[in-house]
């Protein structure tokens, strides 16, 4: 049968690709976009909000559904928001941002509910309301934009403006070009001026962009992270080589223009891949780090060592994780620790902490942060969790263990040792609830049950949900 004629089903024929559609999104996907069907084809499209009519293109198929280009919304649902931020639907930083806030933390809810009951992980537990924020823009503060020699072209640009030069986020799908970012909704209040102040100087400047394709030019990355309650500010620049002669000037300048800045570090490195990461760095203002406060600590955050980034939601997860430690008295173990910040935060509730990282810098800040807090029951361990845990967990049985691993979530050799460790209490800290789930249903065969599962939104108008799961044996 061909594409486009009438399938036996009673579906009509597949939507091709390129024709524009109409769709009532019926609801969000496992990766964010809105659902509905199209004669009967799912097709899923991303900043589509739930009840909303849409008109899509239709791209390609991916993950089962067939992908479709929001192009407009017909007839808004009552979901329906105004965006904010005048790159909606072009980057795809924050697709949920035109969708109800409380339908975002609804949605979020009923994903995670879903997939953990699919593995019958939950028993008589509850899934509490997500934690979410009273005002959820302007939360994030670390933002990693990009410099690119190839600048993507909005709609609506006026023609033959200059595509040489781009600050700003790679557009979803298109890993060579740039979306040249001058506002953001979600980033930390003066990020924009920082931003739009490092790009006009570049340019004055006569500096040239990284091109991803040839791999020359200086500018790579722009870091901006800030100490939300400390007010201090640092700027992380990545180039390719070091070349004082143009950097510093231009750094020099970056500070004068904007004062608020109070550390200029420059990385460098010149591999192909686009991580902002150097492999050297030079001080070039300020002290080199700054300094956050965090339930009642202050931590130092160099350019490159992890930290949550959304203070508030950070202070609410801690909350969380705290009221599962209370009355707990012996050790914690702290994987994938980052700068300690978990660990430190319950160092003075418990007997003592041992925190684990693969990050030389992280190790090097938690270290640092301990000894700043005068705490002195708190240890950190530099090297992959997967090689030192056997060695953390000697003698750990009724030790309290905390994970927080990156997204891709447990090395599944990692699961067997934990479980031989039998902790009292262990503590999944996870931004992504698939992989939670899929390591939680091994650790539920080796024994363990879920008592508790809190979720924080970390990153509102994102698809990502943060949450504490907590379980005991038994
Ligand atoms: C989600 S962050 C958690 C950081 C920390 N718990 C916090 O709240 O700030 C994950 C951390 O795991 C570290 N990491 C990633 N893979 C690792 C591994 N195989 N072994 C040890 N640490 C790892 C990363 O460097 C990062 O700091």
């Amino acid at each position: 049968m061909s594409e486009n004629s009438t399938q036996i089903d009673g579906r009509g024929p597949r939507p091709a690709k390129g024709s524009q559609v109409e769709m009532r999104v019926e609801g969000i996907d496992d990766l964010g976009r809105g659902y509905g069907e199209v004669d009967g084809h799912p097709v899923a499209v991303r900043g589509a909000v739930p009840g909303s009519l849409v008109r899509a293109q239709i791209r390609r198929r991916h993950r089962g559904a067939i992908g479709g280009q929001l192009e407009e919304v017909l007839e808004p649902g009552p979901l329906q928001r105004e965006a904010r931020c005048p790159h909606v639907g072009t980057c795809g930083g924050c697709s949920f941002q035109t969708y109800d806030y409380a339908g975002q933390l609804e949605s979020l809810r009923g994903h995670l509910l879903e997939k953990l009951q699919e593995a019958e992980l939950l028993g008589e537990v509850e899934v509490e309301a997500v934690l979410g924020m009273e005002v959820p823009f302007g939360y994030r503060n670390k933002m990693d934009f990009t410099f690119g020699n190839r600048r993507w072209i909005e709609v609506g640009e006026p023609e033959g403006v200059a595509a040489d030069f781009a600050l700003g986020l790679h557009v979803p799908g298109v890993y060579s070009k740039v979306l040249d970012v001058q506002s953001c909704a979600i980033h930390f209040e003066g990020a924009d001026e920082i931003l739009n102040a490092a790009r006009e100087l570049a340019r004055e400047h006569g500096l040239d962009a990284w091109d991803t394709r040839r791999h020359v030019g200086l500018l790579r990355h722009l870091v901006l992270r800030k100490g939300v309650n400390t007010g201090e500010i640092l700027v992380y620049l990545v180039t390719s080589v070091e070349d004082a002669e143009r950097v510093d000037p231009y750094a020099a300048d970056l500070v004068k223009r904007c004062p608020g800045i109070t550390t200029l570090v420059q990385g460098i490195h010149s591999r192909a891949a686009s991580v902002a990461v150097g492999d050297e760095e030079r001080i070039l203002h300020g002290p080199g780090v700054i300094h956050e406060v965090l339930a009642g600590l202050t931590f130092t955050l160099s350019p490159t060592s992890f930290f949550q980034t959304n203070t508030v939601q950070a202070a609410r997860l801690l909350e969380c994780i705290h009221s599962e430690v209370q009355s707990f008295e012996g050790r914690v173990l702290d994987l994938y620790c980052g700068a300690g910040t978990i660990g430190l935060s319950l160092a003075s509730a418990v007997k003592e902490v041992v925190g684990l990282e693969s990050s030389a810098s992280s190790i090097r800040d938690a270290r640092a942060n301990a000894q700043a807090a005068g705490i002195h029951n708190a240890s950190f361990v530099e090297g992959d969790v997967l090689e030192n845990l056997a060695q953390c967990t000697q003698g750990a049985q009724g030790d309290l263990c905390i994970v927080d691993p990156p997204r891709a979530g447990l090395h599944p050799k990692v699961i067997p040792i934990l479980l031989a460790a039998a902790p009292a209490r262990l503590i999944y800290v996870s931004c992504n609830p698939l992989s939670a789930v899929r390591d939680m249903e091994h650790l539920a065969r080796g024994g363990y049950r879920l008592v508790r599962v809190q979720p924080v939104d970390l990153f509102p108008h994102t698809p990502h949900l943060e949450c504490v799961f907590t379980l005991v044996p038994g």
